[in-house]
């Protein structure tokens, strides 16, 4: 009976053992991993902190987006195999809009809401990768993207941080037809006060 306990209990432990993907490195960043963007990375029974040099990694985007559309977002520098990326407001910690599209060898993740932010697939080999991100359909003031690379399992960067990307207009203001629509209506107003 003691023995059956005990089976079942180590079963148990393993089984949390992995789905919490307690290493977090293979196959994605885990979870609890989010908030902090701390990959967790074990080098035998150490904890590996992340370098203090400055990134050989930069975050590339524009400088604007438009709710409810697409921002493309490169990771550029030297080949590396792990990463975690979010659009957060500045001094946020809570992961804003979703990604989509994801490249080879990378897989969107869910942060506290569904694919809020990207990971890595597997370990291959990865460099200037470009991800896609969709802003919320509603405005969110400014945004910038935040990343922990992972060069290696032990050399990673944490809290590389892109340039502020502004909040244009939203899309229906972008649209021509708003235009002219708004003409149309101000020629019949027009015509009805003459
Ligand atoms: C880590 O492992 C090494 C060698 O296996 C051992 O000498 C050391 O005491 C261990 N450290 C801790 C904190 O367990
Ligand atoms: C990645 O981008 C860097 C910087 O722009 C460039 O030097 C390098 O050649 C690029 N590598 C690849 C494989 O595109």
């Amino acid at each position: 009976m003691a023995a059956r306990k005990l089976v079942v209990s180590v079963w148990f432990v393993l089984a949390v053992a992995f789905f919490s993907g307690c290493d977090g490195f293979g196959s994605g960043a885990p979870a609890g991993a989010c908030v902090t963007m701390r990959p967790g990375h074990m080098n035998g029974n150490v904890s590996v902190t992340p370098q203090s040099s400055p990134s050989p990694y930069s975050i590339v985007v524009g400088d604007k987006y438009t709710p409810g559309r697409t921002v493309s977002v490169q990771i550029v520098g030297p080949v590396f195999r792990g990463f975690l990326l979010q659009a957060r407001r500045p001094g946020s910690t809570t992961p804003v809009g979703t990604f989509s599209n994801a490249p080879a060898d990378t897989k969107t993740t869910t942060c506290t809401t569904t694919d809020n932010s990207m990971t890595h697939a597997n370990t291959n080999a990865k460099q200037n990768i470009t991800l896609t991100w969709n802003a919320p359909s509603t405005g969110v003031g400014n945004v910038q993207f935040v990343a922990t690379v992972a060069e290696q399992k032990v050399t990673y960067w944490m809290n590389i941080q892109s340039a502020q990307l502004m909040q244009a207009s939203s899309a229906i203001l972008a649209k021509p037809t708003y235009y002219v629509i708004m003409l149309c209506l101000l020629q019949s107003a027009y015509a009805v006060m003459k």
